[in-house]
């Protein structure tokens, strides 16, 4: 079918309404309209105008086919699919979520040195871990992430899993950039600082930057004592850390294939130029390959990776870890 053909017969399935339409008997395979469609019921999603949504559709089916080749390349340790992400150009992608960080070194006490840790942990299992946040179109990660890490060592030290305030963090914390980006460890010391944070319910998200709300600001339900740094290149480290609670790490999320991750373990491709803050939540063994993973919980909702996670594979040869993640490990304290 031409291109044209094609324009039209879409323009008036539109005009006409997709319901009344179906696939011509013995054709069995389902059209990439037809996944398109399938795919905006399932996640939700409708365009303003049939510009939009032809130019969407076009990006769909690039997606659509480079999933198709990931399947027929060589066998890898992860998924990809038409995730939440699937209508999105990676530069769009990485447009919205991807925002550089700086490389940075910070020698800090690390108090759990001492630790030997469990060869698993899942802190999800452990009431430590909400259920997973969607940080929308705003580039937020870094409250994301050290949100997180706050409600896991308040649930750790306290029983109570709260669920903490991103943004009040995004239009009260002046030193990082609300959507713009941000470092979790200013994050923690401005909570430091502001004696505390509220809770989510107190202060909800918007997923936009706003004045900041000085009568929800000064109603703390979570306050911490300080934060350290796990050292960098050492994933050894990093698991000590991680049997004792949550962690927030930097990683590079920008790639095609992070973008639509479906699950599986992740071993890149990506590099090390940190654009995005998630936590680890835990880490374990795949029993039929033996390989180690992170367990990694990400802010992009429910409908993105493994019902929102990725594993990522640890231990790997190069100290930097996957995609960058024993870069920056940091984590909050209570007492
Ligand atoms: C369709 O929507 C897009 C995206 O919102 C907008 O940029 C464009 O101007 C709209 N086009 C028409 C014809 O309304
Ligand atoms: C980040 O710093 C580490 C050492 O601290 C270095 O090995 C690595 O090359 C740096 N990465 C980038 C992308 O600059």
């Amino acid at each position: 079918m031409g291109s044209l053909q094609g324009l039209a017969l879409l323009v008036s399935l539109l005009v006409c309404g997709l319901s009344a339409w179906s696939a011509p008997a013995g054709v069995a395979a389902e059209t990439p309209l037809e996944a398109f469609e399938g795919w905006m019921r399932r996640n939700g999603k409708s365009y303003k105008n049939v510009t939009e949504r032809l130019y969407r559709l076009g990006v769909f089916r690039k997606n659509l086919k480079y999933v198709e080749e990931f399947l027929h390349g060589r066998p890898r340790s992860y998924t990809i699919g038409l995730n939440s992400f699937a209508d999105l150009t990676n530069a769009e992608f990485r447009a919205i979520y991807s925002r550089p960080m700086e490389n940075r070194t910070r020698a800090t006490a690390f108090r759990h040195a001492g630790v030997t840790p469990p060869s698993s942990v899942d802190w999800r299992q452990k009431g430590a871990v909400n259920a997973v946040k969607n940080q929308g179109q705003c580039g937020s990660c870094w409250s994301f992430s050290a949100v997180a890490s706050i409600e896991g060592i308040n649930q750790i030290t306290t029983g109570n899993l709260l669920s903490l305030s991103e943004q009040e963090l995004i239009d009260c914390d002046y030193s990082n950039s609300g959507c713009d980006g941000g470092f979790v460890d200013y994050a923690f010391q401005f909570v430091v600082s502001n004696g505390g944070i509220t809770t989510e319910a107190n202060y909800p998200y918007y997923g936009l930057q706003y004045n900041c709300d000085y009568t929800a600001l000064s109603s703390n339900a979570v306050s911490i004592l300080g934060y350290e740094d796990v050292p960098r290149c050492d994933e050894q480290s990093l698991m000590k850390a991680v049997a004792i609670q949550p962690v927030s790490v930097a990683i590079e999320a920008s790639g095609s294939d992070f973008q639509l991750y479906t699950g599986g373990i992740y071993n890149g491709p990506c590099g090390t130029n940190l654009d995005h803050a998630v936590n680890i939540v835990g880490y374990g063994t795949d029993d039929s390959t033996g390989t180690d993973y992170w367990i990694v919980r990400n802010s992009w909702g429910a409908t993105w990776g493994d019902q929102g996670y990725i594993l990522m594979a640890k231990d790997v040869s190069d100290p930097q870890g996957t995609c960058g993640i024993a870069l920056q490990p940091s984590y909050p304290i209570m007492n």
